[in-house]
C-alpha cells in the first residue's frame, strides 16, 4: 500500500508516521518548504513525545519520506489523506475549509488510477460531498472515492491513540473503498478494535459529537466544582461518585480551569454554527461554550481572592501555560486568560513551562520566564499552578516553603491533597474543595477560638 498525506501538520505528520509502522508506504507532503527540510533531518515542527523516533525509524526503513511535491506524491497513491488545518474562520466561527478544498483540487489534477481521498481533518458536515464535488468537476475522468475518517487523539498521548484507539470510524459508501481503508488498518482488525463504517455524514458528524461531548462532562464537572465551594462538597469525590457508575465513566471528569487547545473550542463553535444553519440548535453545547468562556475569567479572581483580595504589586509564580500537559501547544489555553487578567490586577507574572515558554512568549507581554520552577518560586507571593505537568506534582514542598515570601499555593489542577498541603505550612487553595490553612495555623486558630 502507498498513501500520500497532505499537511504534515499535528493529524497529517501523527497519521503519516503511524502509518508507516503499520508497514505502509507513506509520503508526507506539506507547502512549507523549510518545514519538509527540517522534518527530513529528523526535526519536528511539534513536541509529541514519541513522534521524532517513530519518525526516524520509518524514515530509516524507507517508508516514510517528506516533500513538497503534491503531485509526485498522490500519482499512484492507493489513498491520499487531506490533513491540512481547519481554523475558525474570522468572524462566524465556521470552520475555514478553503486549504482542504484547495487540497482537493490538487489532488484531482495529480491522481492516476483509483484512488481513495480520504478526509482526516476535522471537516463539518456535508464537507465530504464537497470534496468529491471539487474532484469531479476538475477531473471528470477520475476514479475515486472520498471517505471520512476522521482522528480522535490526544496531543501528549497521540502516538498511543493512533495505534490502540477505543474505536476508528470510517465514512465509506462503497466496497472499494472500504477495502482499502480496511487494508490500511489492518493492524487493527488483527487486534479487534472496533471499526466502524459509516455513510459519510455520519462519520463527520461523529468527530464533532464526540469532542463536544467531552468539552461538556468537562463544563459540567467544572459548575458542579463551583457548586461543591459553596455547599462543603468535595468535587473529586463526586466524580468518582458519578463516575463509577459504567453509563458515566471516571474520564474527562476532572474540574479546572477550563478546557483549550486547538480542538474542544473550535469544535464546539463549529457544531453550533452547524447546527443553527440546519435549523437544530444544540443549545446545550452553547451552554458548554459560554461556561468554558467564563471559567477562565473567574480564574483569575479565584487567585486574587486566595492573596486576600488584591496582587497589585505582588509577584506570582506560575507553573505551566500550555492548555495541558506533555505538549508546546498554547492555542486557547487559559494561561493566555489568567495570565493578563493578573498582571491587569498590577501582579507581576513569573512563569516557568517543560516545553511552552517558546510559543507563549510570543502571545503574553511582560511576563519574566524563568529557567526552572523553583527560580520562578524565589521571592514570590504565591504558586499558581495552571498546567499539570508531571514534574509540578512532585514538588519538594519544605523547599517552596523556603523560597516563597508567603507559602500560599493556588492549585487549579487539584494536583496535591490539601490536607498534605496543610500539613506542610500552606494555605492552599484547589477547585472545588475546601481552601485550608496551614495545619500550624488552624491549630493555633482553634486554640484561640478564632476563625480565619
Ligand atoms: C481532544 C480529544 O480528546 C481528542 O480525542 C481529539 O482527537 C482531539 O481533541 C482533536 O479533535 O484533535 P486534545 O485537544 O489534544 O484532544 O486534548 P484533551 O486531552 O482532550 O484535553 C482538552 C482540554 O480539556 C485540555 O485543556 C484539558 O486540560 C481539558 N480537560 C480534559 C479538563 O479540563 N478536564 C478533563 O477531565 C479532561
Amino acid at each position: 500500500m502507498r498513501i500520500a498525506v497532505i499537511g504534515s501538520g499535528y493529524v497529517g505528520l501523527v497519521s503519516g508516521a503511524c502509518f508507516s509502522e503499520f508497514g505502509v508506504n507513506v509520503t508526507c507532503v506539506d507547502l512549507d518548504a523549510g518545514k519538509i527540510a527540517r522534518l527530513e533531518k529528523g526535526e519536528m515542527p511539534i513536541y509529541e513525545p514519541g513522534l521524532d523516533q517513530l519518525v526516524m525509524s520509518n524514515m530509516a526503513a524507507k517508508r516514510l519520506s517528506f516533500t513538497t511535491d503534491l503531485n509526485a506524491a498522490v500519482k499512484g497513491a492507493d489513498a491520499v489523506f487531506i490533513a491540512v488545518g481547519t481554523p475558525s474562520r474570522r468572524g462566524d466561527g465556521h470552520a475555514d475549509l478553503s486549504y482542504v478544498f484547495g487540497a482537493a483540487e490538487q489532488i484531482a489534477q495529480a491522481m492516476d488510477g483509483y484512488t481513495v481521498v480520504v478526509t482526516k481533518s476535522t471537516v463539518p458536515v456535508g464537507t465530504g460531498r464537497k470534496v468529491a464535488d471539487i474532484i469531479r468537476k476538475t477531473r471528470p475522468d477520475a476514479a475515486f472515492d472520498v471517505v471520512s475518517n476522521p482522528e480522535f487523539l490526544r496531543e501528549g498521548s497521540a502516538i498511543g491513540d493512533f495505534m490502540r484507539p477505543d474505536r476508528v470510524v470510517i465514512g465509506a459508501e462503497t466496497e472499494r473503498a472500504q477495502n482499502v481503508m480496511r487494508e490500511l488498518y489492518r493492524p487493527l482488525f488483527l487486534n479487534e478494535t472496533p471499526i466502524l463504517f459509516t455513510k459519510i455524514e455520519t462519520s463527520e458528524l461523529t468527530k464533532y459529537a464526540a469532542n463536544s461531548f467531552l468539552a461538556a462532562k468537562i463544563s459540567f464537572i467544572n459548575e458542579i466544582a463551583d457548586l461543591c465551594e459553596k455547599v462543603g462538597a468535595d468535587v473529586q469525590d463526586v466524580a468518582k461518585g458519578i463516575g463509577l457508575d459504567g453509563r458515566i465513566g471516571r474520564k474527562f471528569l476532572h474540574a479546572g480551569p477550563g478546557y483549550g487547545g486547538s480542538c474542544f473550542p473550535k469544535d464546539c463553535l463549529a457544531l453550533v454554527k452547524t447546527a443553527q444553519d440546519a435549523g437544530s440548535p444544540v443549545s446545550i453545547i452553547e451552554a458548554v461554550i459560554k461556561v468554558n468562556d467564563n471559567r477562565k475569567e473567574d480564574m483569575a479572581q479565584r487567585v486574587i481572592r486566595a492573596c486576600g483580595g488584591n496582587v497589585k504589586g505582588k509577584t506570582l509564580a506560575v507553573l505551566g501555560v500550555t492548555f495541558k500537559p506533555n505538549t508546546d501547544d498554547m492555542r486557547d489555553s487559559p494561561a493566555l486568560d489568567i495570565i493578563p487578567a493578573l498582571q491587569k490586577a498590577g501582579a507581576t507574572v513569573r512563569a516557568f513551562d517543560p516545553e511552552g515558554m517558546k510559543e507563549a512568549a510570543k502571545m503574553m507581554d511582560n511576563v519574566v520566564w524563568s529557567k526552572d520552577t523553583y527560580e520562578t518560586m524565589t521571592g514570590a507571593d504565591a504558586v499558581v499552578i495552571i498546567t499539570e505537568w508531571n514534574e509540578f506534582r512532585a514538588l519538594d514542598l519544605p523547599r517552596v516553603k523556603s523560597l516563597l515570601s508567603s507559602p500560599t499555593v493556588i492549585d487549579l489542577r487539584n494536583i496535591y491533597k490539601p490536607e498534605d498541603m496543610s500539613a506542610a505550612g500552606f494555605y492552599y487553595v484547589s477547585i472545588g474543595r475546601a481552601a485550608v490553612e496551614p495545619s500550624d495555623t488552624a491549630e493555633r486558630r482553634q486554640a484561640l477560638g478564632t476563625s480565619r
